[in-house]
């Protein structure tokens, strides 16, 4: 089966598995285990900040980070199809005591110039802004990139109101992949920010918290409350190492097959999709007249899988278990779907 749901999905290498097999382990909240002090210190060092935790997921890595920067009561800025916002079952207002200011960006994106008039005026009675909220790729933006200029230009809007700058960095790697930028120059745009080692990187499990120290001293003794602090979790670790030392620069992989999805949609049925906007791993495509359920139906009988992400909109996400071929076979069902009716 040809899986592009998600880049979730992902399973773990030969490579991954023996990483796994021979770690080395302790218990972790005695901060005894080897792989998760290695990992954390080579993440920190990666992005040139004080400290990073391993936390189980994507959302206890947002939730944990929201602790730790966010006072209960205040105002998350984000966009408005933030993941946030969108998948993670109310978290952020239940376990962070956080209410969100959601605004409409371009694909996910928030831009200084939308986000400035939104804040609310620094005084009593106006519930007060607690942080600023982006995604770096945008995950229901299709994979778009904020980039450095945009993202200095929200923390700087940040500094001025006195708030952190909140990264959900899920897909951090592949704009870093995209764009070349240095991780140090990635990792000091934000005040604290999350990252994960699952997606497109493969392993199977675990997201990283990297900030300042004080920060992570916070967002460890939140991770405990959450009941996220393991023992033993050095076999997973030692994945997250893997990951990082092996599937990083392989990214661009993916990119490429993503856009060569997008560009033989493109040619067999223009309109369907624009390659321009294919800048990390997500490709969507407009179904036109066609229900993507029955774009989708057209895929499961040759083996391929997609998502939905509107009656007429169809995602495709490349990942390591997809090779290019696998990638040129779902573009040419599409097109035959979309062609035929
Ligand atoms: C942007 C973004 N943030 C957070 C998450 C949550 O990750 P997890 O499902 O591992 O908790 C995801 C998952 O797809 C995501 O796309």
């Amino acid at each position: 089966m040809i899986d592009l749901r998600s880049d979730t999905v992902t399973r773990p290498t030969e490579g991954v598995r023996r990483a796994m097999a021979a770690a080395d382990v302790g218990d972790d909240v005695y901060r005894e285990d080897p792989e998760v002090e290695a990992l954390q210190e080579e993440v920190a060092d990666q992005f040139g900040r004080d400290a990073a935790l391993f936390v189980p997921t994507g959302v206890m890595g947002t939730l944990v980070l929201l602790r730790a920067l966010v006072p209960p009561g205040t105002e998350v800025v984000c966009e408005s199809d933030a993941h946030l916002v969108a998948y993670e079952a109310g978290a952020g207002a239940l376990n962070a005591g956080v209410q969100f200011r959601t605004i409409d960006g371009e694909r996910g994106r928030l831009d200084v110039d939308l986000v400035r008039p939104r804040l609310r005026p620094p005084t009593f009675p106006y519930t007060s802004v607690g942080a600023i909220s982006v995604e770096e790729t945008t995950n229901r933006g299709g994979g778009a990139i904020h980039g450095l200029d945009r993202l200095r230009a929200l923390r700087a809007l940040a500094d001025e109101r006195g708030v952190p700058l909140h990264g959900d960095g899920a897909r951090l790697f592949n704009a870093i992949v995209a764009t070349g930028v240095d991780p140090r120059v990635y990792g000091e745009v934000f005040t604290g920010f999350s990252f994960c080692l699952s997606k497109g990187l493969g392993a199977p499990i675990g997201s990283m918290v990297v900030g300042d120290a004080d920060v992570i001293a916070s967002a460890r003794e939140w991770r405990r409350r959450f009941g996220g602090a393991m023992r033993q979790v050095g076999v997973l670790a030692a994945a997250g190492r893997y990951v990082l030392a092996h599937h990083v620069e392989r990214l661009a992989e993916d990119q490429a097959n993503a856009r060569a999805i997008a560009e033989r949609v493109a040619d067999a049925v223009p309109g369907s999709c624009d390659p321009a906007e294919v800048e990390t791993n997500i490709v969507y495509v407009d179904t036109g007249a066609t229900p993507a359920s029955a774009v989708l139906d057209r895929l499961r009988e040759h083996d391929v899988l997609a998502g939905a992400m509107g009656e007429h909109l169809v995602r495709l996400v490349t990942h390591l278990d997809v090779d290019t071929e696998g990638c040129t076979r779902a573009a040419d069902v599409i097109a035959r779907a979309l062609t035929d009716g």
